[in-house]
């Protein structure tokens, strides 16, 4: 089996007194999209913001293409792994000042933002345009656009289609799959089963801070349907 370009290993964190997340294990394959289901407070953001190095562990490692995520440079360990929130924050300004802020200072670079625009699935006319006057459906693209200025080798998303329409959610969906065909990472906690069976090629389900299943998105989210509510 090719090495992961993502993995966590028995990862622990605890909030306020309380575990969060519960020696998690998870591998994410480049190219793939990977899920993660589960109830409303089972982790899958801790989760995530504990693999983009924003949470300290209790226990456990992160490795990023084989690298301790200790080891990296907090900077560089954002640029190969980068997350795009729930919902999104535009800061003031035009959508191409948004991609400027992703990337280091003095790194501005009309080519990287067009470039990553496009990725996006964004017309490069977008860049002009005032970013708090998008609908939701362009800010999430917006937000993946800025998180690709970087040129991560993982990208990781926060329920990306929570907050869409089903036509912007299939757009979101389209655009998973593409990066992964690109060789990315895309690393997904969603509540959405129907997307994630469609664009998953692997899942796992946690629950009160544990892995409880893991393996095709199809086994995952039968293993989630079965459980009592
Ligand atoms: N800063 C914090 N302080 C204390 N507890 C926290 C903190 N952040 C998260 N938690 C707790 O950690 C648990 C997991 O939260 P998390 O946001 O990761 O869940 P989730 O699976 O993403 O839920 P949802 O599906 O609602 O987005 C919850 O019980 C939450 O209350
Ligand atoms: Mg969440």
């Amino acid at each position: 089996m090719t090495p992961a370009l993502l993995e966590l290993d028995e990862v622990s964190l605890s909030r306020g007194g309380r575990v969060v997340l519960d020696r998690v294990t998870l591998r994410v394959q480049a190219g793939q999209v990977t899920a993660i289901v589960g109830p409303s407070g089972a982790g899958k953001s801790s989760l995530l913001r504990c693999a983009v190095g924003l949470d300290r562990l209790d226990a456990g490692r992160v490795r990023v293409d084989g690298h301790d995520a200790l080891e990296l440079d907090p900077r560089v360990l954002r640029r190969r792994v980068a997350l795009v929130a729930q919902h999104p924050v535009m800061l003031p300004g035009t959508v191409a000042d948004n991609l400027a802020y992703a990337l280091p200072a003095g790194a501005v670079d009309g080519e990287a933002a067009r470039r990553s625009l496009e990725r996006a699935g964004l017309d490069v006319s977008f860049a002009s345009r005032v970013a708090g006057e998008l609908s939701g459906g362009e800010r999430a693209r917006v937000a993946v656009a800025r998180a690709l200025t970087r040129d991560p080798v993982a990208l990781l998303l926060d329920e990306p289609t929570a907050a869409l329409d089903p036509a912007r959610a299939a757009g979101v969906e389209a655009l998973m799959r593409e990066l992964a065909g690109l060789g990315l990472a895309v690393l997904v906690a969603s509540h959405d089963v129907a997307i994630v069976r469609r664009s998953a090629d692997a899942a796992v389900l946690l629950e009160a801070g544990r892995v409880t299943a893991s393996g095709t998105a199809a086994d995952v989210l039968d293993a989630w349907a079965g459980r009592p509510a």
